[in-house]
């Protein structure tokens, strides 16, 4: 086992840097949202931020990448802070083990989507957040940049166009469940907010300094300001858990061992709670929707630190 000081993280993501370099993967660039198809799929960073305020990078960590529905974690934090645990009259908290943009369930359970982390409940907590704010946009991004203390951060608008252009489906999630009642405003307001959340751009870096709240119950190790309850942030982490990588959230649990969340975009951000927060970039996914190569060095770091949850 490794002795767990500053310098060793700096030396086990460089060898994990290195050995997944060199190994060629079966992963796919995701290529329905045709903006990210532009991305280079040999792109791969790692970065560990501590609650301590250490940071360890290697590779691609400092390049901006879309992080797609990493920003669901955002959005459902955001959401709790306003409403409370009314959410969850609209949301559950079941994974689903389905695809993160299934629908077979959703009419089933009469609009009300299994969780906050696949598409169709991000839809609702997007229509909470229309409800609540009186600038949906600016108020989000505004929420995110404080929990990143970063005002370098933005949609791309390129990508927001190219989802909306092909997102038949999630306007058919929005649509269902507004026949249900679980949407209260227009079908377009909602898919627009949505793609936007999903649009924004971070470094490897920057995700995990954003996810750092939920490694220090729910408040912001730079300022000590209290964004979230600790009650709230430990509901949070366990929907990461059982949620975050959708129908392979079981295996990540398994070999991980740590709340993860992961985006088309190939990022993946996992949690470590009183420690730290790490997050792997590398394009090409797996059949899941989930970056081959993020769950191999996040699987291969717990292991190498026998460091998890559990
Ligand atoms: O709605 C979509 O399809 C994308 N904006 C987000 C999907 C996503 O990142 C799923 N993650 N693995």
């Amino acid at each position: 086992m490794y002795n767990l000081n500053d310098m060793d993280y700096q030396l086990i993501l460089n060898e994990l840097h290195e050995l997944y370099t060199l190994e060629k993967d079966k992963g796919k660039v995701a290529s329905y949202i045709p903006e990210l198809k532009k991305v280079l799929p040999t792109k791969f960073g790692i970065n560990l931020y501590t609650l301590s305020n250490k940071s360890y990078g290697v590779g691609d960590f400092n390049e901006k990448f879309s992080i797609q529905s990493i920003s669901k974690v955002l959005a459902l934090t955001y959401a709790l802070q306003l409403v409370g645990k009314k959410l969850w009259n609209r949301v559950g908290v079941e994974p689903s083990g389905d695809p993160f943009n299934s629908l077979v369930q959703l009419e089933f359970e009469k609009g009300i989507p299994r969780n906050p982390l696949i598409n169709a409940g991000a839809l609702v907590v997007c229509d909470v957040l229309i409800s609540n704010l009186k600038k949906p946009k600016e108020n989000f991004l505004s929420f995110v940049q404080k929990l990143a203390d970063n005002s370098n951060l933005s949609y791309n608008l390129k990508i927001v166009a190219s989802e909306k252009k092909y997102g038949f489906k999630n306007a058919a999630h929005v649509n269902l469940m507004k026949s249900f009642g679980n949407i209260k405003n227009s079908v377009e307001v909602v898919l627009d907010l949505y793609y936007h959340i999903c649009s924004i751009g971070m470094t490897c870096e920057e995700l995990s300094q954003t996810f750092l709240l939920f490694a220090n119950g729910g408040v912001l190790p730079n300022t000590n300001e209290r964004i979230i309850s600790k009650s709230f942030t430990k509901r949070i982490n366990a929907t990461t858990q059982l949620c975050g990588l959708y129908d392979e959230a079981g295996k990540f649990a398994f070999k991980v061992g740590l709340p993860g969340k992961s985006g088309v975009g190939g990022g993946i951000v996992a949690v470590h709670p009183g420690k730290y927060c790490i997050t792997v970039w590398s394009p090409k996914l797996n059949k899941k929707g989930n970056s081959v190569k993020g769950l191999k060095v996040l699987e291969l770091f717990t292991t190498k630190t026998e460091a998890s949850i559990f």
